[in-house]
C-alpha cells in the first residue's frame, strides 16, 4: 500500500515566551511550508491560537483539550472553543500532561471521544517509560492504544491519529532507533486492527515522536510504518523545522 501524505506536527509546548516570538517563528514556518506532499502543523500554547490562525498557509493544533462544551470546569477549554480560534488539530495524552497534570487513560478517552465529536482531529500519543528485555512495555502501549480509544465507536477510530513517544526518547537527544519505531507502530496498528480490521487500521497515521531532529527524520520516514513525525524541540527552530519538511517532502 502506498504512504498516505506525511504529517508532520510541531508541538511548541510551553514556548515561546512572548506573542512577538511566536508570530515569528510562524511566519519562519510558513515560508518554508509549501508543498502539496506533507501536511505541516503546529501546536503552540493555546492563547496564541487565536492570533497565529491569521496565518492561513498553516494549519494549527491544540496541546490538549477537556471534555466538556461548557460548565463549571475552571481552566479548562473545549473542542468547539479550539476549533474557532483555528485549531484543526489536539494532541491528546502526551506524557507530559500524563505525568505532570495527572492525565490517565480514561480522561484520555474521553478527551478523545469530544474532539472526535467536535471535528478536531486527535493526536493521541501513547509509549512506554522505559524499554525491558522481556518486551512487557508493548502492553503499556497496547492498554494506552485500547482505553485511549474505547469511547469511539468502531467508524471514528480511522479520524484519530497515534503518536508513538517513547518517553525515554522525549527531549533527551537519544531517538529511538528506526526499527523500534516501525516495530512499535506496526504493533499499534494490529492492536487497532483488533477492532477495525487490517484495512483500516493499515490505513490509519501511527507518527514517531522523541528527539526528531533535521538529521535523524530521515531515518524514520523511511520506515514502512510511520507516517510522520512529532517534533517537540526541534520545532522552535526555524532552520531545523524547516530541515524536517523538507526531507518529508523529499522521500
Ligand atoms: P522532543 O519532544 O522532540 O523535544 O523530544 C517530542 C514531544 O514531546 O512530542
Amino acid at each position: 500500500m502506498a504512504k498516505a501524505k506525511f504529517l508532520i506536527v510541531g508541538n511548541w509546548k510551553l514556548n515561546p515566551k512572548t506573542k512577538k516570538e511566536a508570530l515569528s517563528l510562524a511566519h519562519g514556518v510558513a515560508k518554508i511550508r509549501s508543498s502539496r506532499a506533507v501536511d505541516v502543523v503546529i501546536a503552540p500554547p493555546a492563547p496564541y491560537l487565536g492570533i497565529l490562525k491569521k496565518n492561513q498557509k498553516l494549519a494549527f493544533g491544540a496541546q490538549d483539550v477537556f471534555w466538556e462544551s461548557e460548565g463549571a470546569f475552571t481552566g479548562q477549554i473545549s473542542a468547539p472553543m479550539l476549533r474557532e480560534m483555528g485549531a484543526s488539530y489536539v494532541i491528546v495524552g502526551h506524557s507530559e500532561r500524563r505525568l505532570f497534570a495527572g492525565d490517565t487513560d480514561e480522561m484520555i478517552a474521553k478527551k478523545i471521544k469530544h474532539a472526535v465529536s467536535n471535528k478536531l482531529i486527535p493526536i493521541l500519543c501513547v509509549g512506554e517509560q522505559k524499554r525491558d528485555q522481556d518486551g512487557a512495555f508493548f502492553g503499556i502501549i497496547k492498554s494506552q492504544v485500547e482505553v485511549g480509544l474505547s469511547w469511539l465507536k468502531k467508524g471514528e477510530i480511522s479520524k484519530v491519529v497515534i503518536a508513538y513517544e517513547p518517553v525515554w526518547a522525549i527531549g533527551s537527544r537519544k531517538a529511538a532507533r528506526s526499527e523500534d519505531a516501525n516495530e512499535a507502530a506496526l504493533f499499534i496498528k494490529k492492536t487497532i486492527a483488533q477492532r477495525v480490521g487490517t484495512k483500516a487500521a493499515r490505513a490509519m497515521r501511527v507518527l514517531y515522536g522523541g528527539s526528531v531532529d533535521g538529521k535523524n527524520a530521515e531515518m524514520f520516514l523511511k520506515e514502512r510504518e510511520v507516517g510522520g513525525l512529532l517534533v517537540g524541540g526541534a520545532s522552535k527552530d526555524v532552520k531545523e523545522f524547516s530541515s524536517i519538511i523538507a526531507c518529508a517532502q523529499r522521500l
